[in-house]
């Protein structure tokens, strides 16, 4: 494919405009039909906002692919309790890179967003919830809250439609878990952020035990276009359960990494088209198709359609859509190492088999990685993994678990390598992955 016809496969939209001056501004904003969109909702019963969004088919975009307007569908009504709309903005699974830069470049759709789903389920306070060490993101989107208060999109009375609104940006410390949606409500009210137990879900008891939707910024931040243009142009891309366009994160050895708008349901060889494909004179060895939580794909899953159902049905996760692409000169015990030091490195420690066994998973990886392994660590390595997955209180357990089973189906005779050679196969001097 061309590089003329693959570009046809873009979808810019909430990117459209990320390369032009003062992106983030009000004024940008506004000069591409800001705020149209929160006009519509305003001016539409509130049930009847819910219901657009989910005739929509817009799923979450923070990993799990729950459908949205489902999700505000949830918050019970005249139940005479405050309601809360919490952006998860905390972005951190590892190869995920999505949801900063969108806030950085485009903060307005956010904002945007966040009004209309609040007037959708009767919310009249909501917060973003930001990694901390985002700090200019964090002032961009503090200046961006400013002008839209300034402006009226916020505060009491919004446009004159009786709507009041307010909006606190909430700065996390810095700690993965805190991505997971009920330990970032613990880390919001100040407390050590740990998961709770599910249910009751947030959209039951959330919040200061209100009723709370939870979403990620990606998912927000595309309603105002589809209130502003349409359900039925929204779904006229991606697939039938997976419509719409979304940002692809291309990451690793690819001759030009970034962020990819693109309907549902394109592959990575097409996004790899995209991307100039693979760095000079190399090839893909392995990849994943949302972040290291998914379970790694070779080349043979280069036409994989990449939506909820194609990635599900062959074996992985769609997750964040962190297309992390490694090439033949890594390593993959080494990146799994890695990986899996991230992992217990940022396990609460609130259950055993997560806590306990993301620290022997690290032990057995670094000894096969300095080749100090041996033959029966490879079943070692699947049954503690095993013993994580699905027995542990979140997803952060299924999430290490995952590279470890799937590094092995793909790849057990790189790990025998090690452990026959007694050392790495590979000259980590030429894997520039970790460098
Ligand atoms: P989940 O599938 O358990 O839940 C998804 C959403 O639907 C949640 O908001 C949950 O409250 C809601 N929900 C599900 N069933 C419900 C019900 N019966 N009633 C009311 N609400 C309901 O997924 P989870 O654990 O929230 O997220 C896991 C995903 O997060 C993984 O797939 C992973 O890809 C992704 N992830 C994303 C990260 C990032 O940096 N963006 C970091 C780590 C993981
Ligand atoms: Fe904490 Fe890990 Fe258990 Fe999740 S799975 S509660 S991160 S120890």
């Amino acid at each position: 494919m061309t590089v003329d016809s693959a570009e046809k496969l873009l979808a810019p939209v909430l990117s459209a405009h990320w390369d032009e001056a003062e992106s983030w501004t009000l004024a940008s904003y506004r000069r591409h039909d800001g705020y149209q969109g929160m006009a519509k909702a305003l001016a539409m019963a509130q049930d009847d906002v819910i219901a657009y969004v989910k005739d929509s088919g817009l799923r979450g975009r923070g990993g799990a692919g729950f459908p949205t307007g489902m999700k505000w569908q949830f918050i019970p009504q005249g139940d005479g309790k405050p309601h809360y709309l919490v952006v998860n903005a905390d972005e951190s699974e590892p190869g995920t890179c999505k949801d900063i830069p969108l806030l950085f470049a485009n903060p307005h759709s956010l904002i945007e967003g966040m009004i209309i789903a609040c007037y959708a389920i009767r919310s009249n306070h909501a917060f973003i919830y930001l990694r901390g060490e985002t700090v200019p993101v964090l002032r961009r989107l503090h200046e961006a809250v400013r002008e839209a208060y300034e402006a009226g999109y916020l505060g009491k009375d919004i446009q004159g439609s009786g709507f009041d609104l307010e909006l606190t940006v909430h700065a996390g410390a810095g700690a993965y878990i805190c991505g997971e949606e009920t330990a970032l409500l613990d880390s919001l009210e100040g407390r050590r952020g740990q998961p709770r137990l599910r249910p009751p879900f947030p959209a039951v008891e959330g919040l200061y035990a209100c009723p709370t939707v939870v979403n990620n910024v990606e998912s927000i931040a595309s309603v105002p276009a589809i209130m502003n243009r349409g359900k039925d142009w929204f779904k006229s891309m991606g697939s039938e359960k997976s419509p719409g366009f979304t940002l692809y994160s291309l990451s690793g050895h690819v001759a030009r990494p970034g962020q990819y708008e693109a309907p549902l349901g394109i592959t990575l060889r097409q996004l790899l088209d995209l991307g100039g494909g693979m760095r000079p004179g190399h090839r893909l060895k392995f990849w994943t198709p949302g972040g290291s939580s998914t379970p790694m794909f070779t080349d043979e899953q280069l036409d994989v359609p990449l939506d909820y159902e194609g990635v599900g049905a062959a074996g992985s996760m769609l997750g964040t859509k962190a297309l992390q692409c490694f090439d033949e000169t890594t390593c993959v015990v080494r990146a799994v190492t890695r990986w899996t030091e991230f992992y217990a490195h940022e396990s609460c420690g609130k259950c055993t088999p997560c806590r306990e066994g993301t620290y022997w998973l690290v032990q057995l990886l670094r000894d096969i990685e300095a080749g100090k392994g041996r033959p029966e660590d490879l079943d070692k390595l699947n049954d503690i993994a095993d013993n994580i997955n699905g027995k542990s209180f979140c997803a952060l357990g299924d999430g290490a678990a995952a590279p470890i089973f799937s590094s092995l189906k793909h790849f057990r005779a790189e790990y025998e390598e090690h452990i026959e050679r007694g050392g790495c196969p590979f000259d980590p001097a030429r894997s520039t992955a970790w460098a």
